[in-house]
């Protein structure tokens, strides 16, 4: 399976040199800050810096492995990733607030899993969230994670109340 993925009104691709100003711009959002405030960019500066970081990584096979989510008009929207673990790899996803409730997490997640299991050659992926993150929830069980565990731990830099979920690929 190759870039881009193509999904009915999406597609997923690498990042591009041009994306640092949209990258800045939708990491700003209110839940951003709120559910993963260690993706806020404050200036295009900080997003170039992160968005050249992130293109080395497609060549290095490095991670985190980030790819950008774009509507088939053009307009870059949000990303979708896969963040290594302690147990496995992670799946994480952003659509920028004035993109959100049309269900484009969801068609990008569903369109990502079998490139992403595929590349990593895994089998299975858990989905991390807050408790209080109704909206990544909703995702998730809409992808077909199932969840495994509600506890109090710490996330991304401070104690919250999290659920864990995780994805396996129908063989
Ligand atoms: C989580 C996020 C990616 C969802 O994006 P989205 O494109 O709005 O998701 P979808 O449209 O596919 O919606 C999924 C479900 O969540 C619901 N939803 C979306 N935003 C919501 C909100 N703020 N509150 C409650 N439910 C919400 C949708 O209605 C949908 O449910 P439904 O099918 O029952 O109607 C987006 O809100 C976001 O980027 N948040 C900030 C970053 C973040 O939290 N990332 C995940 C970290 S674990």
């Amino acid at each position: 399976m190759t870039l881009p993925i193509k999904a009915e009104r999406l597609y997923i691709t690498e990042f591009n040199a041009d994306m640092a100003e949209s990258v800045h711009l939708a990491s700003l959002d209110e839940d951003n800050r709120k559910f993963v405030p260690d993706e806020v960019f404050e200036t295009v500066e900080d997003a170039r810096e992160a968005v050249t970081e992130l293109m080395s990584f497609y060549a290095e096979n490095a991670s985190p492995l980030v790819y950008p989510v774009v509507l088939n008009d053009g307009r870059h929207i949000g990303h979708v990733q896969a963040v290594p673990i302690e147990n496995g790899w992670e799946i994480g996803y952003h659509i920028a607030k004035p993109f959100t409730v049309r269900g484009y997490a969801t068609e990008a997640v569903i369109a990502f899993l079998p490139f992403i299991t595929n590349r990593l050659g895994i089998t299975q992926i858990f989905g991390i969230c807050r408790a209080d993150n109704i909206a990544s929830r909703k995702v998730l069980e809409k992808c077909g994670f199932i969840l495994e565990l509600e506890r109090n731990a710490p996330y991304h830099g401070a104690e919250h109340r999290i659920r864990r979920y995780k994805y396996e690929v129908s063989l």
